[in-house]
């Protein structure tokens, strides 16, 4: 089950694959580490595999990726170590983003842009305007983000326009919060995978995920690549998601 051509992965009726995938990109320092290399080696590398997981994604059929590549608690690193994080993301679009536009991804920054430098702003800017109209995989990159400030602001915004008379409190429900992050109008996370071992969210998606499957790899983020995908693709379809419901009768399950 490497590949798209495993009929369960293909999107169509009866499809059990994830339509959105979330990564936390987790382990490039360990990775490094383990190898007595510098932090920053184990982040190169972990670029690779993120290129890997773009690529394999549409295979399985999922149709948005959110890739954790920075959290607004990652500032209180050490200075270098944020500076070649940012430069980074800065060499990662300029390097990728005519490719990722050829091949039809459309790219969605989240996260916050008001402490970003001025250039990156503008590289995040440019490589969302170009690929606005491409149809294919919507590649979500969680740069600077943050759950909980995504959701203060949310609030904010919702209490402004309560304020001017816009909205009343009543109309503050699940559903207008929703429309107010950062991700209104793409899907809830189906599958959210952190690599490295780690157990956590770490403030990525947390209202979005509230019936996520989670799958947590012992494997860290540069050694992530389409088998490991695939491994978790598969076990999010052995999954039974009630929302909340009750189990699905089997006779239904089985389409039998
Ligand atoms: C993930 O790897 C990359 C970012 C958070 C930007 P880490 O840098 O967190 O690697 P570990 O967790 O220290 O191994
Ligand atoms: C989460 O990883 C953030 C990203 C992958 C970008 P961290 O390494 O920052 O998370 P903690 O500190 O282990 O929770
Ligand atoms: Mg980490």
């Amino acid at each position: 089950m490497k590949d798209g051509s495993d009929p369960a992965f293909s999107r169509g009726d009866g499809d059990i694959g994830p339509i959105h995938v979330g990564i936390i990109m987790d382990g490039n320092g360990r990775w490094a580490a383990q190898r007595g290399l510098p932090r920053i080696e184990g982040h190169r590398r972990g670029v690779e595999a993120l290129r890997q997981a773009v690529r394999a994604a549409p295979d399985f059929g999922i149709r948005y990726l959110t890739l954790y590549s920075f959290s607004t608690e990652n500032w209180t690193r050490p200075p270098q170590e944020v500076s070649d994080l940012m430069a980074l993301l800065k060499r990662f679009i300029r390097n990728d983003l005519a490719e990722l536009h050829s091949h039809n991804v459309r790219v969605k920054v989240i996260g916050l842009r008001d402490n970003l430098d001025k250039d990156i702003g503008a590289l995040l800017r440019e490589a969302e305007d170009l690929t606005r109209h491409n149809t294919g995989l919507t590649l979500v990159i969680a740069f600077n983000y943050g759950s909980r400030q995504e959701i203060a602001q949310a609030a904010r915004i919702l209490a402004e326009k309560a304020l001017a008379g816009r909205i009343t409190p009543e109309d503050i429900t699940p559903t207008t919060l929703a429309h107010h992050l950062d991700t209104a109008g793409i899907p809830d996370p189906d599958l959210i995978i952190r690599t490295s071992g780690e157990r956590r969210l770490s403030n990525f998606l947390m209202w979005q995920a509230a019936y996520a499957e989670l799958v947590f790899l012992p494997i860290y983020w540069p050694d992530f690549d389409r088998a490991a995908l695939a491994g978790a693709v598969t076990d999010y379809a052995h999954r039974e998601r009630r929302f909340g419901g009750v189990a699905a009768p089997l006779a239904v399950k089985t389409g039998s």
